[in-house]
């Protein structure tokens, strides 16, 4: 009997190393161990054994039954992964597949001349900071020393967040699209040690109405220098230095009085028209770009105004710092040559691809 047993093991084993599938696992099963159970059959035989034989077998018979379902068990995990395996397989995604494109696209001019102008600002020692384009209220306005019922509201008048959310706020805290770049200069100063030396590239929205030279959604870019003995020469070298680098040696630039609240004295920066060559003419006839100017309008700058400094608890009288923010759209347009920076927002690839 106990050969027979043996035998049977042995069967047993080798039809499961046959076995492939689920449902030929459950067959061998039952064979082995179902109702009509081979082990069964053989046990049968016991009741003409002598007791100390019984025991040897029922024990043999019974090890036997725990092996079997232990190998079973082993076989229907070594089943199910072979399936996974099979399915990983027949599913993996190549994702360094490489597919011939005809056109793969390239950067935005806009894109493209901010990240020349962030590569120049870091060569200078500047980092680049970054804000939200929803603002409240007093980082827009109150901190930059433009306080409620200013009339240079209107200068930069915007889009606010709807009256059920902007209703239940207080003055100052009310959400709208910001002007411009300007409210990261106080989120700065309120949160950073001096010295302080910034430049913050983005995205700005006006109540505008639009024509060849205005959106109401426009990109632009601020710079922030705080700490002891900083003067307006430190402005126009950095300004001299880095628009001749982005536009070329000969490039240069005119500063012209002009009013921001936020900053004191304040000057406006043109620089020489690059379509005309400052010279107000292209081909005899006058330059559209610059107007028959030699000049282009590109940003707006000043000495931080001390109420501005001092808003943000830093000493006006111990130091000082300049601020200027320039339309990144006006630069990719002198830089591309395009005569109006509204091209940028059309979405027309005979504009784009040309770049
Ligand atoms: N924020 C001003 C504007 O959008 C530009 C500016 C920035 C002027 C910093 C002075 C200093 O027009």
């Amino acid at each position: 009997m106990k050969e027979q047993l043996d035998i049977l093991g042995a069967d047993f084993m080798a039809a499961l190393a046959e076995v492939k599938s689920a449902e030929a696992l459950k067959e061998l099963e039952s064979e082995y161990l179902g109702k009509k159970w081979k082990l069964k059959a053989i046990l049968a035989g016991v009741k003409d054994l002598s007791i100390e034989d019984k025991k040897t077998i029922g024990v043999a018979a019974n090890t036997m039954k725990n092996d079997f379902l232990s190998a079973l068990a082993n076989k229907a995990v070594e089943i199910e992964e072979a399936y996974f395996a099979q399915i990983e397989e027949k599913e993996a995604l190549d994702v360094s597949l490489q597919y011939p494109s005809k056109n793969l696209g390239h950067k935005h001019p806009i894109s493209h001349t901010t990240e020349l102008l962030e590569d120049i600002f870091i060569s200078l020692g500047f980092k680049i900071e970054d804000g939200p384009q929803v603002e409240d209220e007093l980082h827009n306005f109150d901190k930059l020393n433009i306080p409620h019922n200013h009339p240079a509201r209107d200068v930069w008048d915007t889009f606010w967040v709807s009256d059920d959310i902007n209703d239940s706020k207080d003055i100052g805290e009310r959400l709208l699209l910001r002007t411009h770049t300007s409210p990261v200069q106080i989120r700065t100063m309120m949160s950073q040690e001096l010295p302080i030396k910034i430049v913050v590239p983005g995205r700005v929205f006006r109540y505008e109405q639009e024509d060849a030279r205005h959106t109401c959604n426009f990109y632009q870019l601020e710079g922030l220098v705080v700490g002891e003995w900083v003067t307006f020469g430190d402005l126009k070298w950095t300004l001299d230095t880095v628009m001749k680098q982005l536009l070329g040696e000969k490039t240069e630039l005119r500063f012209r009085p002009s009013i921001f609240p936020f900053t004191e004295p304040s000057a406006e920066v043109d620089v020489s028209c690059q379509i005309c060559s400052g010279t107000g003419k292209v081909k005899g006839k006058n330059c559209s770009m610059c107007s028959a100017t030699g000049w282009v309008e590109l940003l707006g700058s000043g000495m931080v105004h001390p109420t501005v400094l001092e808003g943000c608890w830093i000493d006006s009288k111990k130091y000082s710092g300049f601020a200027f923010g320039m339309g990144i759209d006006r630069i990719a347009a002198q830089r591309f040559g395009v005569s109006s920076s509204r091209m940028f927002y059309q979405n027309k690839l005979k504009l784009n691809e040309q770049f």
